[in-house]
């Protein structure tokens, strides 16, 4: 998969993506621009505003409102992650030390309210209210998804329809809002915004997927530690499979395992990796998850047929078989 070329069958409006995510950054504080400098030399695939860029070039010429929409959603994203990383306690990221772990956890989570401060003063300068809206509601359910996560963390219950209540709430509400603002500003129908919003849902749940399955596969090299996800004590699609198709006792005893680990207990991630594997977790969750692509997939086909629609349609399938 060739994110680079894609990139540059939308240049130009790539190019306004990126200076204008410059230019909203700007600070005058050099510790501020010396970890927004760490971040933009560090920044990751950049799915969100390529799909959004796409969807819009797929309706016509996008202009400044559509341009800031993929930028908002963006400097979104990297605030979640410098937020994530505090909660989760990550020390690595894209193959690099994490803002909290090189910095301090307070300069990464003021890092990401600025970012995020930064993102809505730029979507409140377009002045559109369905605009910042879309935005809005993907924040409130960010955070109240990364909430609801913690409480299932802590009642170790979480069940499969748990399970994508938390990952639409915390990673399809941002691909949503991303999709749905930026087609919206291209004037879409009705009917087009809501498969776009439906196949941004989609496309967030496999994305997530493919992500709580890299936890479990200790040999990709995917810039982040694996075995996180149950010192953490989130349950996810593959261990939640697995202990689904084990027996009584066998349940009982990973949950005590994790119940009463510490953190730094290596030897729950193997017991778990263990369980995920006799018991197909990882594979349950990628048919799962291509189940998702393909609901997304479909939805591409309310637009209209084009280069930038079928390069939505790689991505889609991308979004399934990504290693990082
Ligand atoms: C990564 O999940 C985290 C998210 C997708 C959402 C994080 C959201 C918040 C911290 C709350 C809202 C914050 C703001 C600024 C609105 P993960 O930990 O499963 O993935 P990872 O392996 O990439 O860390
Ligand atoms: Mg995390």
């Amino acid at each position: 998969m060739d994110i680079k070329a894609i990139q540059d069958d939308i240049r130009s409006e790539w190019l306004q993506f990126e200076e204008l995510m410059k230019e909203a950054l700007w600070s005058k504080s050099d510790l501020l621009n010396s970890i927004n400098t760490y971040l933009l030399d560090n920044k990751g695939k950049q799915v969100r505003p390529l799909l959004s860029l796409l969807a819009a070039r797929a309706l016509g010429n996008p202009g400044r409102l559509t341009i800031a929409c993929s930028v908002v959603s963006e400097m979104i994203h990297t605030a979640t992650l410098l937020h994530d990383d505090v909660a989760d306690e990550a020390t690595q990221r894209r193959g690099v030390d994490t803002v909290q772990y090189k910095y301090n956890p307070a300069a990464s989570v003021l890092t990401g309210d600025y970012w995020l401060a930064k993102s809505l003063t730029l979507i409140v300068s377009e002045r559109n209210m369905e605009v910042m809206g879309f935005f809005t509601k993907a924040v409130e359910e960010l955070s109240e998804g990364e909430l609801f996560q913690m409480q299932k963390a802590s009642s170790l219950d979480t069940t499969e329809e748990d399970y994508y209540r938390i990952i639409a709430q915390k990673t399809s509400s941002l691909f949503i809002a991303a999709i749905k603002s930026s087609v919206f500003t291209m004037g879409a129908s009705p009917e087009v915004l809501s498969k776009m919003e439906q196949y941004a849902y989609h496309l967030g749940l496999a994305f997530q997927i493919r992500d709580d399955i890299f936890d479990y596969t200790p040999q990709l090299n995917t810039g982040k530690p694996t075995g996180g996800d149950v010192k953490e004590k989130k349950l996810t699609l593959p261990l939640i499979a697995a202990l689904k198709a084990a027996g009584e006792e066998e349940r009982e005893l990973m949950l005590d395992a994790i119940r009463f680990a510490g953190y730094e207990d290596d030897k729950l991630a193997e017991q778990a990796f263990a369980l995920v594997e006799k018991y197909n977790g990882n594979a349950v969750a990628q048919s799962a998850l291509e189940y998702q692509c393909n609901m997304a997939q479909e939805c591409l086909m309310s637009l209209p047929d084009s280069i930038y629609r079928d390069h939505l349609v790689e991505l889609t399938r991308y979004m399934g078989s990504r290693e990082k």
